[in-house]
């Protein structure tokens, strides 16, 4: 079984996590599946959903591969599906229960619609990581929710629940978790109700130009990928002990 399920039905384009035994960590397959498939849409999609399976939307990356640290160029398959975030054209909605971590919260930031379930927790450890913020995150957290709540998520990388989620806006419609593809499927359908012209062109014009801030955060999380500090977080993840940052 494939690790994303995609699915195409009338103008929705589903993109599925399913690694549900990994709380769907992101592979380098799945990143290049995920980018194929929201690369060069065809003009029928005008709608992309985001969810994952198994009560989880995705822990992020996957640790094995920050360890791997393999050459990081633009046409990385992460790379690939970050720097297209921001250009899929038509509005996209997450339908997010579970932890969203890393990529699986900043994604969310390139979504039009956030629906969460209650039990739906959100988390951007960049720097537990030895890491610097991705997808623009630095600057789009901060115009979401204020500097200071952001640099609460950022710095501390500690976990928001749903209900704050909400409140700081990253969260549009919050639902008992029974409700949560219903509610999706209510909003997706919704969508593909109203002129996709107009949707796709108010889209545009909400969206500022991240690139650089992007550009710029690929710099350094690239040249971080190489740190001590990275290997010993990503290590003492998978032996399941605390990191131990006092060397650095
Ligand atoms: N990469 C690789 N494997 C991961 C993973 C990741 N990002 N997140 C979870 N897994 C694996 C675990 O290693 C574990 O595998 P195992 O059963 O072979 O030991 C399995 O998924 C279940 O994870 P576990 O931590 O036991 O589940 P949990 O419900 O206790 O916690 C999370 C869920 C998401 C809170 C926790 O797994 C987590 O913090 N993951 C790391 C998130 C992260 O830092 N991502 C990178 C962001 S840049």
């Amino acid at each position: 079984m494939s690790e994303v399920l995609i699915e195409r039905k009338g103008g929705l384009l589903s993109l599925r996590f399913n690694r549900p035994e990994k709380k769907n960590a992101i592979t380098l397959d799945m990143y290049s599946a995920l980018t194929d498939a929201l690369e060069n849409l065809d003009p029928g999609v005008r709608v992309v959903k985001f969810s994952g399976e198994g009560g989880c939307f995705t822990a992020g990356n996957d640790m094995k591969a920050f360890l791997a640290a393999p050459p990081l160029d633009h046409s990385h398959p992460t790379l690939r599906f970050i720097k297209l975030l921001p250009k899929v054209p038509v509005p996209m909605v997450a339908q997010v229960e579970g932890p969203a971590v890393g990529i699986g919260t900043t994604l969310l930031l390139h979504c039009d619609l956030v629906v969460a379930a209650t039990n739906a927790s959100f988390a951007v450890p960049f720097v537990k990581l030895g890491l610097v913020p991705e997808a623009a995150s630095s600057v789009l957290l901060p115009n979401l929710m204020g500097y200071q709540r952001a640099a609460a998520m950022l710095l501390l990388g500690d976990t928001v629940d749903a209900q704050m989620a909400e409140r700081f806006g990253m969260v549009t419609h919050l639902v008992e978790p029974a409700a949560l593809s219903e509610t999706a499927d209510r909003l997706v359908q919704k969508l593909l109700s109203l002129p996709p012209t107009a949707l796709r062109e108010t889209k545009k014009l909400m969206k500022g130009d991240v690139s650089a801030q992007m550009d710029a955060e690929i710099k350094m999380f690239v040249s971080l990928l190489k740190s001590e500090e990275l290997k010993e977080a990503a290590t003492a993840f998978l032996e399941k002990r605390a990191p131990d940052f006092s060397r650095f």
